[in-house]
């Protein structure tokens, strides 16, 4: 039966929840299984009935609620399993009972403590239990990979025998490698005599890193499903990633010219997100089509080739698999013409800003933070719109400790002017010391009355932004920071507040001059 349409399923819920540190309550389920109805996966393995009364309510509750998937329920190949995935799932208007046993050597003599034809028997009745309930049961043959292939055919021509429409091949433990494993499935075709009655599917585990490979393998030998997890969460090392499995089938069409897919891959993205939130299982950046740098190009020569032509070093769009942007994270290897080339796509022309001095402040902060995004650009120009190359106090250095258990102390070097000046002092945290030795250095007498800091950007990469209100001589003066140190960021706003200072102190000794020369003048 092998056609030209590949099955999705997708067994977050069941095998990707299974390796979770905390289970997941039923909202949470119902919130992972609406965004997978979504995606567009043909079928969802909601849990396990059986296992608990909450995987049972969750089966159930998801199984009333999807329409656009079919819903299935795990049980082993035994009575009460097929029994409650049935009680769990009749709710729904298209369900699945997927019923399994290991045949591997290993876990038949170790795990099941039985002989093959005993465990070729329980297999046969469970496909028929399950049929009883319903036209669509699928059979796995658990550690597949590691069963020896005369009996894994045995075993598949059984189950399809019995009535399974669907016969699922592990590799349970990530085992085998791609050649071995499309193997596998290409002998199960040619000696398997009923094989054409039921889909081939395959669910390959990460051991080794080789569960897409093995998937991929499978496919190109006919089967059509496969089984895996979005982000590839599951037992151990995890389950095939399902996302790369679909993104693989349809940017290489060129090898898989007539396969379908249902699966709306601009929805993988926020998909991804969610799952990951949701079970609090972080995405690492690297990772293939949903990885924070997935779609992100850092060296000089490639931002270059994808201002040139996207294909350059993009095989896929990112609009292709929803992610928002194509984040062209600046280094401090991009050259003048990529930020500028940012500012641009940011809505900024070369009128609003000065490009020497945005790329002088970008180059030093993009040594501090390797990276630099879009809105730190933004930062970088706006805060630069407050300073004055020629403001009178510029901060030369800060250095500071603090701990607990020690008396935080700094050290402050300003320019003053064309003078250097520099002070230490001692306060009850980082910024308060560097405060009171800038005090020191300035002898104006300021209050602070207001402190605010605020992350301007995302995660730990933002930038600190540090707004203060203080009071002199009756006026009240705002200064803003931002630095990738917060205690910077708090001295670089107290900076930008004695600048304001200075210029009303020149202004008030301006208009005081230009009243005695009136008042000399008059007398
Ligand atoms: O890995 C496995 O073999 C399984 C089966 C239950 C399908 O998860
Ligand atoms: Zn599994």
């Amino acid at each position: 039966m092998s056609s030209n349409r590949v099955f999705i399923f997708d067994t977050t819920l069941r095998d990707g929840e299974q390796a979770l540190a905390a289970s997941l309550t039923v909202r949470e389920k119902l919130q992972i299984a609406l965004a997978l109805e979504r995606l567009g996966v043909d079928i969802m393995e909601a849990g396990f009935p059986v296992s608990s009364p909450g995987d049972f309510e969750s089966v159930q509750t998801i199984a009333r609620t999807i329409k656009n998937s079919r819903v299935a329920g795990l049980a082993r190949a035994v009575d009460k399993d097929i029994d409650a995935a049935y009680e769990a799932l009749k709710v729904a208007p298209q369900f699945r009972i997927h019923t399994f046993i290991s045949t591997s050597t290993i876990h038949v003599q170790n795990k099941l403590k039985r002989d093959f034809d005993e465990v070729l028997a329980m297999g046969v009745a469970a496909v028929k239990r399950a049929r009883n309930y319903t036209d669509d049961v699928e059979f796995s043959c658990e550690d597949a990979g590691r069963t020896p292939i005369d009996q894994l055919c045995r075993m598949v021509e059984a189950a399809i025998s019995a009535g399974a429409g669907t016969i699922n091949i592990p590799d349970t433990v990530g085992y085998t490698v791609p050649s071995e494993f499309g193997g596998i499935i290409e002998t199960l075709f040619n000696r398997v005599p009923n094989i054409d009655k039921a889909i081939i599917s395959v669910h390959c585990h990460d051991d080794l890193g080789l569960s897409v490979a093995n998937s991929i393998a499978a496919v190109q030998k006919g089967a059509r499903q496969v089984e895996g997890t979005i982000n590839g969460i599951g037992e151990r090392a995890g389950n095939c990633a399902l996302e790369e499995v679909v993104m693989i089938l349809k940017t290489r069409k060129d090898l898989f010219p007539n396969l379908q897919l249902n699966l709306k891959t601009p929805e993988i993205y926020r998909t991804s997100q969610l799952i990951s939130a949701v079970c609090n299982m972080p995405v690492q950046p690297n990772k293939a089509i949903v990885g924070a740098n997935a779609f992100s190009h850092s060296s000089g020569i490639h931002q270059d080739g994808m201002l040139k032509a996207k294909n350059t070093y993009e095989i896929m769009t990112p609009e292709s698999v929803g992610v928002p942007t194509n984040n062209l994270n600046l280094t401090s290897r991009s050259g003048r013409h990529a930020v500028k080339h940012r500012m641009q796509v940011l809505g900024y022309g070369e009128a609003d800003y000065d490009l020497d001095r945005l790329y002088e402040k970008f180059l030093k902060l993009a040594d501090k933070k390797g990276q630099v995004f879009d809105y730190d650009l933004e930062a970088l120009m706006f805060f630069d719109k407050l300073q004055d190359a020629d403001d009178f106090y510029q901060l030369d250095f800060l250095s500071v400790q603090s701990g607990s258990g020690i008396l935080a102390s700094a050290s402050i070097q300003l320019r003053a002017g064309g003078e250097t000046r520099q002070e230490a002092a001692t306060g009850n945290g980082p910024v308060d010391a560097a405060y009171r030795a800038i005090h020191r250095i300035t002898g104006y007498d300021i209050k602070i009355v207001k402190y605010q800091i605020s992350a301007k950007g995302q995660g730990e990469d933002a930038l600190g932004q540090v707004d203060i209100v203080a009071t002199y001589n009756g006026q009240r003066f705002h200064g803003m920071g931002l630095a990738t140190d917060i205690v910077e960021a708090s001295a670089l706003a107290l900076v930008h507040v004695l600048n304001h200072i200075h210029r009303a102190d020149l202004i008030a000794r301006k208009k005081q001059e230009i009243q005695q020369e009136k008042t000399a003048g008059e007398s």
